[in-house]
Order: structure tokens, then C-alpha cells, then sequence
């Protein structure tokens, strides 16, 4: 397929950069190479305006707005010798203004296109803003949700991970031959494993065997890298003992040789000068050699290569060449997005930031990335029903002060103001038919002071009061947006503050409860499972999140969100994922010595895949293409799928294999294909699967990615643990 990287607009960019750069000095050129910004953790701005004159500046983060980045671009082109404009970046990550679900959220649609529609108007927002860059997708596999960033990307699922990486650099960039107005260049991070960091700490060792990097963690960046992906960051962690940052395998090697990478490399936020922390540089200029040495052509943040390369280049340490090759690549985006040739962004495009269009963009997504774990029939609670009745919404999530929390980390220019709280979202809703008394009961969190822990006390017998006299409880909890993120990683993944007790007090009320659990990351819900009359996980759903859920709520649409994520029994659990190997001792429960734990069960509260609905489906006639398939064939799957129910809905229908025989020891599950249906009530239709021999393919022990003759089991269900529909086939 041909992307912007491959396009003839590309090649002709490449070549007036080649032009350009012939004219450069080596300042000049050091300079296309070094991003500045406000410092990446305050909101203390710089500009570095004594750069200007000697051209040290190519690029900007988190400088915000049309009007400042347009003024800095003034004073830079009429400070600078040759007119080379910055490229302004920014992480933009689930929407600019208008808020979309988190990534983690918008996988558990297992509908690539949300997260394609979510980032083309992330997209829209940021480049109106004067933006031509985003610092997303995370594509980084994460397998422990005490890792905060987990929330970041698409789950721990290899294969969806690749679809939602794809189509999220197709959104941003979209499909034509350049990357031209409303559009930004993707940046997939973190180049590599960062979400493998052991124990879930952020910034951490990551340490694997090259069979899983390749096989887990990489095929996400080059599925993005063939969607034509124009940047990479490099992580901050090391991997194998070689910092990311300083890894020429993966940058190098890996990156542009095996996956054909033709854009350039940015590092993480000061990675550069970190490999001396590392221990694996000496001092600065030992860090700059390395990391650009192995492949990391731009540097966030600062002067280093800007002061150290003229020196190693001179001392043979970095060549010319290698220089000049990376300059090339930047400024050859910097045609291609039109930069060149129109620095500037027009002021007044900025009106679209929440327009009805983007919000209710944003409440399509939410809808479909919420996930409904238990119903014992109480949802939908639907206007009719509940008429003349009372509704209790209960916790610091519901309000006005829940707003911002529903947005979730890394919310660029989030804005609360603009934010459909629960509230307001069920007032909507249902203010007509039913009343609705909202009350606090507690904070997420609470100061660790007894006076702190006794007005928590208060404020849960008030909401107990209050429920007691409603008919139905919504309660909502779970974290403040920043519990997650950047450096947020916990030990812990129950409940915090008093949320546990004040759901232990609204359940005694013997009223049904309505669980909704608003968070970036999967927490421990077990003491909660069978209590509640149902449970939703609503994650961070954005800006329409009242809107989108009080639709859920009440049944104007059905749920359809699957995890993509293993739902933990207890923190003990993690790093808990479907797609593990078998062990020789299986925990089957048949004597003592096998593989688990004497005081937790093997199983996950809820598996990987999993999600319900306000209908049924059915799946008849399901037929496999053939039994055997050659090493370079296909088998493909079709089936019917009906909606048995009386409510429109959305299936998801998941196609597993188990490699049962390997020359390495395979996943006892692997997802390979997936596709969701919208079927009205009653109405059916054919669907089909393909399954390619390549996608079988693994490396082995000797490192080659064979696809190995033998037998296979195929399961097609509505999440890994449905094994109702099962076939055999063989590679032949
Ligand atoms: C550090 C984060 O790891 C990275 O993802 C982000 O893009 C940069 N900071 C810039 O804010």
C-alpha cells in the first residue's frame, strides 16, 4: 500500500531537502536536529530566541495556540539565515481540545476505526493550532497495569495493537500523498518495550528474550511503519542491558533495517543525557555519540548535539554522512508537510476546538469503548421505566468536580469546561422522567489525617441516606486522571481512599447498584464483582463522557466494548496476560505442584476479550476455508452472526489459534483476526475471517521467523476464554 513515505510527493520532497542541504553549515544543520520547548514538565515557556540567528532551532514542543506558534516562527524566519521553519510538536494524545477516550479506552472498542476518527480530529485541532507533529501512538504492548502508562496505548494484545497502530498513523497523517492541511505527523513510541519496564515502574529495566521483542512487542511498530508512520521516539528504558536511546540494534538494525523505517528518530524527553545515569556513558558528549551514534537523528530536549557533535565529528567519532542523513530526513518532512513553503497557520481556524461535530465524535467513540462486566438485568435503565422514580449518583466522579478526571492523563488542552459530566449527562437523559439526587459520599482519595478520614465518614452516612431513598444507585469510582500517566506507577490497584466502603454502605442500603469505574488502568474490582446489580469499566471517557454514558445508561445504546487488557483478581496476579505460555505443569487443579498460586486462583477476574450487551448473538454455520494450509497460504473463517436480542447491538467476534506443537513453546492462545458487527435486533450477516500462514509465523530458538509446519487449534468466540466453537488445521 502506498503511504506518505513511499509516495512520488515524498521523493520530490527528498530531493529539494538535498538541495537545501548543500547550502548548510554544520550549525545549520546540528540545528534541524535539536527540538527545544518549554520545559517538558512545567508550563514555564522558552523560546530560546538567541538560537535563532545561528539557525540552532528545528523544532518546538509544547508551545500552544496558532497565534504563539505563528509569532515564533516570525522571529525565528526573520532571525535565521536560511528561512528552514521549526516543525512544532506536541503530545497529542487522545484529542488537542476536544477529548476523546484514552487510547487503553479506544481499544476496547476493537474497532480500528474509532481510533482512526479519534486522531484525524486530534489531528484537525492540533494542526489548526499550528502544530504539524504529534508525540502518539503509543504502540508499546503493556502486560502489567501497574504501570501507569499503560493507559497510553492498546492493550496487551500484539495483534489488536497492530490494527489500532495502523490506523491511528492513518488517521493523523491520512492517506493521500502528503501530510497537508488538518494533518500531523505520527511519532510511534517508545522505540523499544518500554511497557515491559519489570515491576510496572516507569522508566524501568525492561529484560526479554529476543524471541518475545520481536514477536510481542515490535510487530505493533512496523505495523505502523507500513501504515507510512513518519517518526519514532526511542524509549527511556534499557533493554538487555543497552538503554533504548542508545541501541543501535533497535534504532538502527531493527528499525530501518529489518521494518524499512525511512523517517527519523527522535529522543524521549532528555533519554540523550540519561545513558549517563544509565552507567552506559561516560559524560554528555559519551551520550550524544552513543545515541546518535546508534541511530536517534533529533534530540529532546536542548543544546546537547547542538555543542557536542561539531567536537565528535571532528575527532572521526560521528561522520558527516551520518549527519547529513538525518538532516535530510527532517527537512524532508518539513517539505512534505508543506512547512516549507507555508510556515505559518491561518488564526482563525482554531473555532472548530468543540464544535458539535468533534464532541459528538467523541461521544460515538465512547460509546463504543466502554466495557460492561456485570448486568443482572438492572441496565438499561430506560426513560420509560424509570419514570417518576429516583435515582441516587453517588462519588466525586459524577459532578462537576469529576470533569476533569474524566479526561484522563496526557489531555493536551483538556478543558473541563467543556466536559458532559454524569451529571449533566443524566439530567439530559433521564431529568425528565425520573429525579436525580446527586451526593458525594468520598473523594478518590484521602488525606491520611483523621479529621480527613472522619469528614469522609460524613459524607458516605450522607450518601447513604440519600440513596437509601432512591430507587437505584450510580455509584461512580475509580482514579483522578493523574493516577495514571507519565510516572504513575502503583503497587497497589485496589480501590483507593474510601471509595471500597462507601460501595460496602450503598450495597447494605439493599437498593440495586450501578457500578461505573472510571480509570486509565484496570483495577482490582473483585469485592465488588457479585455485590453490585451491574458493573461497567467507563475508563477516561473525554469530553462527552456524561453524554456517552448516560446513553449507555440508559440503553439508547447498547455496550459494546471487549478488554483488552486481563482483568486482575488481586495485584498479586500481575503481570497476568492470555497469551502466556503453558508451562509443564499446568494449574488444572489436579495436585499441588503445578504452576500457581496457593493463595489466589490461576484465573483472572475477567479475561482478555470480554464484554456484554444489551442483546445476544448467535453464530451459525461457522466454516473453516479448509483444514491445511501451506506455509505461505490462507484459510479464511466464515460465519453468520446474528442479534438474537430485541436491542440493536454490537458483536465482537474474536478468531484465537493455539500453535499445539513448536520447535519454541507457543501461547496456549493467540488472537489473530477480529471484526465487529453492528447488527440491528433480528438482523443477521456473513462474516469472514482471514487467516494468512504469515501471521503463524514466530521466531525460533536460532532467532529465523519461520511459519512451522503441524496442527493448530482455531477457536472463534466473544472473548478467549469461549471455546464453544472449536476447529483443527494443519500447516502442511
Ligand atoms: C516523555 C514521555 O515519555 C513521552 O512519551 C513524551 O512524548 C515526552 N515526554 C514529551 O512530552
Amino acid at each position: 500500500m502506498n503511504t506518505i513515505m513511499t509516495s512520488r510527493a515524498y521523493e520530490a520532497a527528498r530531493e529539494r531537502a538535498r538541495v537545501l542541504l548543500a547550502t548548510m553549515t554544520l550549525t545549520e544543520k546540528l540545528g534541524q536536529l535539536s527540538q527545544f520547548g518549554t520545559s517538558i514538565y512545567s508550563d514555564n515557556e522558552q523560546t530560546f530566541d538567541d538560537h535563532f540567528t545561528e539557525g540552532k532551532v528545528g523544532s518546538y514542543l509544547t508551545i500552544k495556540g496558532a497565534q504563539r506558534t505563528n509569532g515564533i516562527q516570525h522571529d525565528l524566519l526573520a532571525a535565521t539565515r536560511l528561512p528552514i521553519p521549526a516543525l512544532f510538536a506536541d503530545d497529542v494524545i487522545h484529542g488537542y481540545r476536544t477529548t476523546f477516550p484514552t487510547p487503553l479506552a479506544q481499544s476496547c472498542s476493537w474497532n480500528p476505526e474509532v481510533a482512526r476518527r479519534c486522531s484525524e480530529i486530534a489531528a484537525k485541532e492540533a494542526y489548526r493550532a499550528g502544530l504539524k507533529w504529534t508525540f502518539s501512538p503509543m504502540v508499546d504492548i503493556a502486560r502489567d497495569p501497574r504501570w501507569g502508562r499503560i493507559m497510553e496505548g492498546y492493550g496487551e494484545d500484539t495483534y489488536l495493537c497492530s490494527r489500532f497502530s495502523e490506523a491511528t498513523v492513518r488517521g493523523y497523517q491520512g492517506e493521500g500523498e502528503t501530510v497537508g492541511k488538518d494533518r500531523i505527523f505520527a511519532c510511534m513510541k517508545h522505540f523499544a518495550a518500554y511497557g515491559a519496564c519489570i515491576g510496572g515502574r516507569d522508566y524501568n529495566t525492561a529484560d526479554m528474550s529476543m524471541q518475545t521483542l520481536h514477536d510481542v512487542y515490535l510487530p505493533p511498530f512496523k505495523a505502523g511503519v507500513d501504515a507510512g508512520a513518519a517518526t519514532v521516539m526511542s524509549a527511556f528504558e534499557d533493554v538487555n542491558g543497552v538503554p533504548a536511546t542508545g541501541n543501535r540494534y533497535l534504532l538502527t538494525d531493527v528499525l530501518r533495517g529489518e521494518m524499512g523505517f525511512k523517517g527519523f528518530v527522535v529522543s524521549d524527553a532528555g533519554a540523550v543525557v540519561e545513558l549517563i545515569p544509565h552507567g552506559f556513558a561516560e559524560d554528555e558528549k559519551d551520550a550524544v555519540r552513543l545515541a546518535f551514534g546508534a541511530g536517534c537523528d533529533m534530540i529532546m530536549a536542548g543544546d546537547p548535539y547542538n555543542d557536542r557533535l561539531p567536537s565528535l565529528i571532528e575527532e572521526g567519532k560521528i561522520s558527516m554522512e551520518q549527519v547529513d542523513a538525518s538532516v535530510l530526513s527532517v527537512l524532508t518532512l518539513k517539505y512534505l508537510c508543506g512547512l516549507m513553503d507555508e510556515p505559518y497557520v491561518d488564526e482563525d481556524g482554531e473555532d472548530c476546538f468543540f464544535c458539535d461535530e468533534h464532541m459528538d465524535a467523541a461521544r460515538m467513540a465512547a460509546h463504543e469503548t466502554a466495557v460492561l462486566l456485570e448486568n443482572n438485568g438492572v441496565l438499561p435503565l430506560r426513560p420509560a421505566a424509570m419514570r417518576g422514580k429516583k435515582i441516587a449518583l453517588v462519588g466525586q466522579l459524577a459532578g462537576a468536580e469529576g470533569k476533569s478526571h474524566l479526561l484522563g492523563a496526557w489531555s493536551c488542552l483538556c478543558d473541563p469546561a467543556h466536559t458532559v459530566s454524569i451529571e449533566e449527562g443524566l439530567q439530559n437523559a433521564l431529568g425528565d422522567a425520573c429525579e436525580i439526587v446527586t451526593v458525594r459520599g468520598c473523594g478518590v482519595t484521602c488525606a491520611d489525617t483523621a479529621e480527613a478520614h472522619e469528614k469522609e465518614a460524613e459524607s458516605i452516612r450522607e450518601a447513604v441516606l440519600a440513596a437509601s431513598q432512591c430507587d437505584v444507585i450510580v455509584a461512580v469510582v475509580g482514579e483522578e486522571a493523574g493516577m495514571s500517566g507519565e510516572a504513575y506507577s502503583r503497587s497497589d490497584l485496589t480501590l483507593t481512599g474510601h471509595q471500597g466502603e462507601l460501595i460496602d454502605a450503598l450495597v447494605a442500603t439493599g437498593k440495586a447498584v450501578v457500578l461505573l469505574v472510571s480509570a486509565g488502568r484496570p483495577l482490582i474490582l473483585t469485592p465488588y464483582k457479585d455485590k453490585v446489580a451491574a458493573l461497567m469499566l467507563i475508563w477516561q471517557p473525554g469530553s462527552s463522557a456524561g453524554s456517552a454514558i448516560s446513553d449507555l445508561l440508559t440503553g439508547a445504546v447498547s455496550p459494546s466494548g471487549h478488554l483488552t487488557t486481563t482483568m486482575p483478581v488481586c495485584t498479586g496476579q500481575v503481570p497476568i496476560y492470555y497469551n502466556h505460555t503453558n508451562t509443564g505443569r499446568p494449574a488444572l487443579g489436579n495436585w499441588p505442584f503445578e504452576s500457581k498460586y496457593r493463595d489466589c486462583q490461576i484465573a483472572p477476574l475477567y479475561p482478555f476479550g470480554y464484554g456484554l450487551s444489551y442483546t445476544s448473538f448467535s453464530f451459525e454455520g461457522i466454516r473453516l476455508s479448509a483444514d491445511t494450509m501451506t506455509a505461505d497460504g490462507e484459510i479464511t473463517v466464515t460465519l453468520t452472526v446474528r442479534n438474537t436480542g430485541d436491542t440493536d447491538g454490537a458483536e465482537v467476534v474474536q478468531l484465537y489459534i493455539r500453535d499445539l506443537v513448536g520447535s519454541t513453546v507457543r501461547p496456549v492462545k493467540e488472537l489473530k483476526a477480529f471484526d465487529k458487527v453492528f447488527l440491528a435486533a433480528g438482523e443477521s450477516r456473513e462474516v469472514t475471517l482471514r487467516l494468512p500462514a504469515s501471521e503463524l509465523a514466530f521466531h525460533d530458538a536460532a532467532m529465523n521467523r519461520i511459519v512451522e509446519p503441524g496442527k493448530f487449534k482455531l477457536w472463534v468466540g466473544e472473548c478467549c476464554t469461549d471455546e464453544r466453537y472449536e476447529f483443527g488445521f494443519e500447516i502442511v
